[in-house]
């Protein structure tokens, strides 16, 4: 479909089935839409509403507004949260009402240079306020765009963004585009909504590359997990040739608490410091092992073990920890245990992992 059929398309489905009764779409001006856009930024429909209106009934223009005292604006303001969008508000008003004669400006590039106010609420304000030809990008739109177009990487990378941008661009119509982007956002919200879409009631089915894919559930696609930060740390497993191995218990707080677990430090040095400071002499760190990852929710453990021999076969009482006959092993954490039950653990490796 090309942009023409696909304006006309959604155009006809909003004339049948699009909100024309939202409380700032009653008296529709610059003013009222863009203090609606601002609402409607990261806050629900129904939840803006009765907002909206105390707003507009205490701040009934610009004038209105700029000259308010903050704390009557913020009361106002109180529940809808991301407050700084309020404090943009008034610097805004304060703006317009001093360079603007209180008029709110025409142009894009005065609109966008106004605090909180970015390309998509721009092309909000031009065309549900101006009647002008515009286009606009929120959340709703990107995903209709993402999924008919079948638009690979999440919205968030300037590469996706942009191309999502040069599509509401090349698709928006001359005429009706007021009505033309009220229609996007209202096919987002209330057809191709993010979870279970009701593709049979969408105007653009046809072709619409999500739908033909099967792919609904997977454009746009989401952001990429976060980056989890990674820990690491060495352990030390101390083996005596009669008493087994050595074990401590962690403190009760942090993870595993309470466990039984391996002496774990923050370095080689401080592994190497320990077995000098306990038993200087009898204790000798022998190889490291390759390092494996144990991954908690937040963040991911990477641990080395190295594996240390006690010299000579007296029994060694310990004060902090105990002695464990390798069957005896139980109630360790998950991969500790598995680490000590692997039976490559314990044995000797290669020549370049053995320390000197
Ligand atoms: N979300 C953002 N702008 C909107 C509008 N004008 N109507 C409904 N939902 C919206």
């Amino acid at each position: 479909m090309t942009a023409a059929p696909f304006a006309k398309a959604v155009l006809d489905w909003f004339d049948q089935h699009g909100r024309k009764h939202l409380p700032w779409q009653i008296h529709r001006d610059p003013y009222t839409v863009w203090i609606s856009e601002i609402m409607l930024q990261q806050t629900q429909v129904q939840t803006v509403i009765p907002y909206f209106e105390r707003f507009m009934d205490r701040f009934p223009t610009i004038e209105h507004l700029a000259k308010a005292p903050r704390e009557d604006l913020m009361a106002h303001w109180a529940g809808l949260g991301y407050y700084a969008r309020a404090r943009h508000l008034k610097a805004t008003a304060e703006k317009i009402l001093l360079h603007f004669e209180g008029q709110f400006p025409k142009d894009r590039a005065t609109i966008e240079s106004l605090p909180g106010i970015g390309r998509s609420t721009a092309g909000a304000i031009l065309s549900l306020g101006f009647r002008q030809r515009a286009a606009i990008l929120d959340g709703n739109v990107k995903r209709v765009l993402a999924r008919h177009a079948g638009i690979e990487g999440w919205p968030g990378h300037s590469g996706v963004l942009k191309v999502l941008w040069a599509l509401s661009e090349t698709r928006t119509p001359l005429d009706r585009s007021d009505d033309y982007n009220q229609a996007m956002m209202d096919l987002g919200a209330l057809v191709c909504t993010h979870r279970r879409p009701a593709c049979c009631r969408c105007p653009i089915l046809a072709d619409c590359s999500a739908h033909q894919a099967g792919r609904q559930d997977s454009l746009p696609t989401p952001k990429p997990p976060r980056q989890q930060p990674v820990r690491n740390v060495w352990m030390l497993i101390l083996v005596h040739p009669r008493q087994g191995l050595y074990l401590e218990q962690r403190p009760d707080s942090g993870i595993w608490g309470g466990l039984m677990s391996l002496p774990e430090f923050e370095s080689i040095n401080d592994l190497e410091d320990w077995c000098q400071r306990h038993n200087a002499g009898k204790m000798r760190p022998r190889w490291i092992t390759s390092k494996r990852r144990h991954t908690f929710s937040h963040y991911h453990l990477d641990f080395i073990p190295v594996v240390a021999e006690w010299i000579g076969d007296e029994d060694v009482p310990w004060p902090h920890g105990r002695w464990v006959l390798p069957d005896a092993l139980q109630g360790l954490p998950a991969p500790i245990d598995k680490l000590l039950k692997d039976p490559k653990t314990l044995k000797p490796p290669s020549m370049e992992n053995l320390i000197a």
